[in-house]
């Protein structure tokens, strides 16, 4: 007699290993299929082989999604805290980095043991590389056709996850499933990633390569759909663009064809409790040169770019008037700049967009229209920002769908 499945996973990474370990230490008999010959590759490549597994501080409010209180649920029922206590019972040293991000101390490795072994003891089936060709439901419940046979199952569960990194398998299987059975997909996009710039954007700034300066940056719109937002974080400064912190946040609320807004000095005004105004009034300044007075909060190289970009190299500043002062500060505190684009799918961390929500169930991550069809992780139209907060997601959506099924 052909074995009947509890649930059915695609996609082994951090959201479907993570909910077979769970549902299969509930009793469920649980397959997971993957058509890599590696499983949790992006587990093992993310924060910079360390792996930033959670944040202390994650909560709705780190979310972009159409629903933005979609995330509620599922994040009350399996917190960060609880992913600590996990790790924590593996005895895997981790250190807190900046603002609540949790990284290992030694390897990204130690996540993706400790969820194969989170599996092991759940008595999960797991086969890779497979291809699974197609998904279809009948009377007795769900078919998933693989290159190597049939599998029955009275729940499937995507997840595949999001884009990001085609080279180490991505695909959009998942999206298409959603399609298939007539879940409306919000158009994905890459997000976390570094923006670019026609070379007359940046001129001399392009000389820049390599500096790293903590910014106050915004963008997106109120009216945008997924808003706006505001971080206080560091910027680098690329051959191809900017990068960094700072940009991959405001990247993923970027609106095409709108600018982003760059306060060079936002950063240090609020932690370092730095007075602006005094900096560009101060008559005690004035035998100092433009760039020596801007080197005082900005680096060297980037304070000589901007003094020679207002034709204020080399002079002092008492030579300096009223009127090109105030645009010096104009230009440090709300530059303004339009990207041309990302650096696209290669180089982003995430996807934005995905299933949309309004067809999920957030208690379950089930479809509201197929009852055991379920989506969890990066390929909902759910996106954390930087900092952990994505694979928060993929455990708490794991969790509640691994209860469900
Ligand atoms: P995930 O990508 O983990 O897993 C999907 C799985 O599905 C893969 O095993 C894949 O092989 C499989 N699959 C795909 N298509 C398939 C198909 N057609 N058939 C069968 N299997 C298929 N987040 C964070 O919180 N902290 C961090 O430090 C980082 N760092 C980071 C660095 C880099 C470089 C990237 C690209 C991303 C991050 N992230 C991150 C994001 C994080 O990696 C991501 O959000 C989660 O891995 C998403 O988990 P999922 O399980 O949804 O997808």
């Amino acid at each position: 007699m052909t074995k009947t499945w509890d649930a059915v996973i695609i996609g082994g990474g951090a959201a479907g290993l993570f909910c077979a370990g769970v549902a299969g230490q509930l009793g469920k008999k649980v397959l997971v299929l993957d058509h890599a010959p590696v499983l949790g590759e992006k587990i093992r490549i993310s924060g910079g082989g360390r792996c930033n597994f959670t944040n202390v501080h994650s909560s709705p409010a780190n979310f972009l999604s159409l629903n933005p209180h979609f995330v509620k649920s599922a994040l009350a029922k399996y917190s960060s805290t609880e992913f600590i206590k996990l790790v924590s019972t593996y005895g895997i040293a981790y250190h807190e980095k900046h603002q609540g991000q949790l990284f290992c101390d030694d390897s990204a490795k130690q996540i993706i043991e400790m969820l194969m072994s989170e599996c092991a003891k759940g008595k999960v089936s797991i086969r890779n590389p497979v291809s699974v060709e197609s998904i279809a439901q009948d009377a007795t419940g769900w078919n998933v056709h693989t290159n190597a046979g049939i599998e029955k199952t009275k729940a499937v569960v995507m997840a595949t996850g999001g884009l990001p990194v085609p080279a180490i398998g991505a695909t959009a299987y998942s999206l298409d499933i959603a399609k298939q059975f007539g879940l409306e997909v919000v158009d994905p996009r890459p997000a976390l990633v570094p923006l670019s710039f026609t070379a007359d954007t940046f001129g001399n700034l392009n000389d820049l390569a390599g500096l790293s300066v903590p910014v106050r940056i915004a963008s997106g719109s109120k009216g945008h759909r997924y808003g706006a937002c505001r971080f206080n974080e560091d910027l680098l400064l690329t051959h191809k663009g900017l990068s960094g912190p700072a940009v991959l946040q405001a990247s993923s609320y970027w609106v095409e064809g709108e600018p982003i807004h760059i306060d060079w000095l936002g950063a240090i005004e609020v932690e370092g409790g730095f007075n602006c105004d005094a900096l560009f009034n101060d008559d005690d300044n004035r035998l100092k040169l433009a760039e020596t007075i801007l080197s005082s909060v900005l680096p060297q190289r980037l304070a000589k770019a901007f003094a020679e970009q207002r034709n204020l190299g080399g002079r002092k500043w008492a030579e300096v008037s009223k009127k090109d002062r105030q645009a010096l500060k104009e230009l440090l505190t709300n530059w303004s700049v339009k990207p041309a684009g990302t650096l696209g799918w290669k180089k982003a961390e995430v996807m934005l967009g995905g299933v949309d929500t309004k067809d999920l169930d957030g208690q379950t991550m089930m479809s509201r229209a197929h009852p055991g069809l379920f989506f969890i992780g990066e390929c909902v139209d759910v996106t954390g920002h930087l900092g952990g907060h994505n694979f928060q997601w993929a455990w708490a959506s794991g969790f509640v769908c691994a209860q469900a099924l």
